[in-house]
């Protein structure tokens, strides 16, 4: 699935051994800026937004498409940004095998993939497994946002959270000025904008 031909993920892509084990964002980004890491970045237009306005937090995006990741890398690598990297993976297997406790100020998860089928649910981002690793990676005051079209998807979302005593819900606050009053701007917000879908979004906060 080529987006475009001759793209040039290098130095934006971070590419690191699988048996690296945990990270030091201040080695990647050679200073000690916040951190914010988005799951599921698609094509990078959050991040691209986000790194631009806010110069003084450092941005990961991990995005499990190769064709996308490699788009997004670009992307960021075009405008120069050095506050921003993406990452090719599997986001859950990521998180645990790289990033260290209490290190990030934000996470962001922007139109996950809803897995509609019974079957799959198990399959969706949002279980308690991941709300363990948020609590883990989080800074204490640190948040998770999460918006989605898909109305059964926020349901679950809703009933994991309701079991889940270490987080405390919050006012959801657009974590950006996106464009024409869109919540938060990415491609597949813009898209469903289009069609008249609703949106519910969520903000946790480690306590
Ligand atoms: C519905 S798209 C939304 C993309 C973007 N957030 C937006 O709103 O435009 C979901 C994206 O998450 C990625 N994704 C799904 N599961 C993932 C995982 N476990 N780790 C990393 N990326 C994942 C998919 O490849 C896809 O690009």
């Amino acid at each position: 699935m080529a987006l475009k031909p001759n793209l040039i993920p290098e130095p934006a892509l971070l590419d690191l051994p699988d048996d690296q084990g945990m990270l030091s964002w201040q080695n990647i980004f050679l200073n000690d800026q916040p951190v914010e890491l988005e799951i599921g970045s698609g094509k990078g237009t959050f991040l691209l937004a986000a790194a631009t306005q806010f110069p003084n937090h450092n941005f990961v995006g991990i995005e499990w498409a190769r064709a996308y990741c490699d788009f997004a890398a670009d992307r960021l690598r075009r405008h120069g940004l050095t506050n921003a990297r993406m990452v090719r993976s599997d986001a859950n297997w990521w998180i645990r095998a790289h990033v260290p406790d209490q290190s990030l100020h934000a996470l962001h998860v922007y139109f996950p993939d809803p897995w509609p089928k019974a079957r799959h649910h198990k399959r969706r981002l949002i279980q308690t497994s991941f709300l363990q690793q948020a609590v883990r990676i989080l800074v204490p005051g640190g948040v998770l946002r999460v918006v989605t079209d898909h109305a059964g998807y926020f349901e679950h979302i809703r009933a994991v959270v309701g079991e889940f005593k270490l987080l405390q819900i919050i006012d959801f606050v657009p974590p950006l000025p996106a464009a024409d009053g869109l919540l938060v701007g990415t491609n597949f917000e813009k898209k469903y904008v289009l069609q008249n879908r609703s949106f519910n979004s969520l903000a946790l906060k480690k306590p």
